[in-house]
């Protein structure tokens, strides 16, 4: 099985401290840090803007990989963009000109990725699979960090590399919700090639040991 690529979640970082996290997210041998942006109306929870990004950029060469879980996701990739994000990542649920805001992610020169909640099936991204540099599958439904993975999501991982394969693309998946050292060898085994990883991550005491055991 090829290297999986681990995206720690600041969410579950000391949010007094999102520098320091970078720091342990760099010393545990990751190479992405995983930012979850809430607005309080596509999810029921808050978290932080695009200036958070400004900040991190200039401590850390990790890849900033941007979740956007806000409506009207259009309004914002051009500051995520030029704040340092390296992925932005939208909602499918929150967009009506999903195949739009691919594009423009991607002439911003980011990597451009789309996300399903666990009730959104995987063929509402027929059409957007070519464009996708990243296909975000929720395994929770998002808002809060520490719940269980719901099992039915995974085989939505099953289908996106069954589809990725049949046509020849090569969008990365990836998994975020309930991702322990189990679920991930199970996500990985699926298709799975990032793992976000937020309480498991922060919340373990050997943080290297949790990146090595996910197979990043
Ligand atoms: C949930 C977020 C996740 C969250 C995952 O809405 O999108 O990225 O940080 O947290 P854990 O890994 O604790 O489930
Ligand atoms: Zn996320």
């Amino acid at each position: 099985m090829k290297k999986a690529i681990v995206s720690p979640s600041l969410l579950a970082a000391d949010f007094a401290d999102f520098g320091g996290a970078l720091k342990i997210i760099e010393a545990a041998g990751a190479s992405w840090a995983h930012l979850d942006v809430m607005d309080g109306h596509f999810v029921p929870n808050l978290t932080f803007g695009w200036q958070l990004v400004k900040s991190l950029r200039g401590r850390s060469a990790l890849f900033l990989d941007v979740h956007l879980m806000v409506a009207d996701p259009g309004r914002f990739i051009r500051d995520f963009a030029e704040a340092g994000a390296d992925g932005i990542t939208f909602h499918a649920e929150a967009a009506v000109h999903s195949a739009k805001l691919l594009s423009e992610i991607k002439a911003l020169g980011k990597k451009a990725g789309i996300s399903v909640v666990p009730s959104t099936p995987v063929s509402m991204l027929e059409e957007l699979l070519p464009m996708a540099d990243l296909v975000l599958v929720m395994t929770v439904n998002p808002g809060f960090g520490g719940q269980v993975l719901i099992p039915g999501c995974l085989e939505k991982v099953k289908k996106l590399a069954a589809i990725r394969q049949e046509r020849g693309l090569d969008f990365l998946i990836s998994v975020d919700g309930g991702i322990n050292g189990e679920t991930a060898l199970q996500a990985r085994s699926l298709g799975a090639d990032v793992l976000v990883m937020g309480s498991s991550f922060f919340g373990a005491e050997d943080q290297a040991a949790i990146v090595k055991a996910a197979g990043g």
